[in-house]
């Protein structure tokens, strides 16, 4: 198995261009399902993006991928759809479930495994449900799956979610694509995965609107043969690097972006002390020596990502007094902070916040990745601790991260996998 070997207090220095955001990638590759010939330029080449393609191999899409372009190119020519998605594939990968809502509404049925939980948290997909039944489906969970089946096809309706959810507005607006008439969705998810999500499906042919939390879809007219469609950029892998940034860079300059979809993780860094100059595409940021003590809670977008939770709370050890974050979307995502608190930081948890006292100077130690945002943060704490730090279990890293220690390397970070 992998690890990462890190030699902490090595000043970083040099450019990080950011890979294509994973969490738009899975939900378009679902939603190709729906489409004939689909070109995606700048993806992410991570695990989770390798299982979503087997998955809709098994589905009987033809899939080529060209790695040093970073596209993908993908037909559905229907000849031998195979309405399933098996536990193997869907286990390893939530996002596996964001077939349904497109293999129901094209195919009129799906049987897709039900994802489970994972470590951060039981993560049902009961809302999903909820929309794709609002939607005239009929839904059986049946030795572990889940049977779907619209033989009529489906039918807008309007559908208000509970609680706001990324995944299931993902399926709803997938499902809604096919179904005849109109769908408003409200309280949706709006994270700009999303809305990537929706341009991909508006050049598809679909006519969607979007009104704050709320969504109109309309039935798809005519399809579009051919679609080419470049993915945003990774906003959490460069929020990860500008974090790391103002830990220990000279002068770091973060590209390949666009700084307005950070606009709430950089205020924040900037309340902290970050010095941090924006561009149109880029933002360059040096180490800030006197950070200060901030307060946060997690909140769907334009709120502050529980995806950069784990990765801010690293910071948080090295600002003056005790900093807070409250985790409101995952009920176990704290994990981090036993290893964390290994390497000498100061970390209280009670309910819902932990409380971090600093600044504390970190020690490496060999400690375990329990998930995908909760390893990196043992990276960035390692790249500031004193000697050593060897962090395992790194296959969770590279479910998400593209090249994380080249690109650490490339700005002199000791870093190495063995
Ligand atoms: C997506 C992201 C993940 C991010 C999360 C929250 C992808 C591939 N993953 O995950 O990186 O951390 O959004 O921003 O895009 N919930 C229910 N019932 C449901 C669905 C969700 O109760 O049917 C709950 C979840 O347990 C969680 C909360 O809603 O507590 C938010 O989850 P959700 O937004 O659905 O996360 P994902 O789509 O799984």
């Amino acid at each position: 198995m992998h690890k990462l070997i890190i030699k902490g207090k090595k000043e970083l220095t040099g450019t990080i261009s950011i890979s294509g955001s994973k969490n738009a990638t899975l939900p378009i590759l679902a939603s190709t399902i729906l489409s004939r010939e689909t070109k995606l330029t700048n993806i992410p080449l991570v695990k989770d993006i390798f299982t979503m393609i087997e998955l809709l191999k098994f589905i009987g899409l033809k899939v080529i991928i060209d790695k040093k372009k970073k596209s993908i190119f993908l037909e559905n020519f229907e000849k031998k759809i195979n309405t399933l998605a098996p536990y193997k594939l869907v286990k390893t990968m939530r996002a596996g479930v964001l077939v349904l809502g497109p293999l129901l509404t094209k195919y009129k049925k799906a049987k897709v495994s039900l994802p489970g939980g994972c470590a951060i948290g039981t993560r049902p997909v009961d809302l999903h449900l909820l929309a794709l039944k609002k939607l005239g489906a009929k839904i059986q969970i049946k030795d572990g799956y889940i049977i779907a089946d619209a033989k009529r096809g489906l039918i807008g309706a309007k559908i208000k979610f509970p609680s706001i959810s990324v995944g299931a507005t993902e399926n709803a607006i997938l499902a809604a694509f096919g179904a005849l008439g109109t769908t408003t969705l409200l309280n949706c998810a709006i994270e700009p995965e999303i809305i990537d999500l929706i341009k991909f499906l508006r050049k598809l042919g679909c006519k969607i609107k979007i009104e704050g939390r709320k969504i109109i879809i309309n039935r798809k007219r005519n399809i579009i043969k051919k679609i080419n469609h470049k993915i945003i950029f990774d906003r959490i892998e460069a929020g990860t690097y500008l974090i790391a940034a103002v830990l220990l860079s000279k002068k770091i300059v973060i590209k390949k972006i666009n700084p307005r979809l950070l606009k709430y993780e950089i205020k924040v860094l900037k309340r902290m002390g970050a010095k941090i100059k924006i561009s149109r595409n880029s933002i360059l940021i040096a180490k800030s020596k006197k950070l200060k003590k901030i307060n946060i809670s997690t909140k769907p977008f334009p709120g502050f990502s529980t995806d950069l939770q784990a990765q801010l709370m690293v910071l948080m050890t090295q600002a003056k007094g005790m900093s807070k974050i409250k985790e409101n979307i995952f009920e176990n995502r704290f994990m981090h902070v036993p290893e964390l608190r290994r390497m000498g930081a100061k970390i209280e948890i009670k309910n819902k916040i932990a409380y971090i006292l600093g600044p504390t100077r970190l020690t490496g130690a060999e400690v375990m990745a329990t998930d995908l945002r909760a390893s990196v943060s043992l990276v960035l704490a390692g790249l500031i601790a004193d000697n050593r730090t060897i962090v395992n279990r790194i296959y969770h890293l590279d479910r998400g991260y593209e090249n994380l220690e080249k690109k650490l390397k490339k700005c002199r970070a000791k870093i190495k996998r063995i």
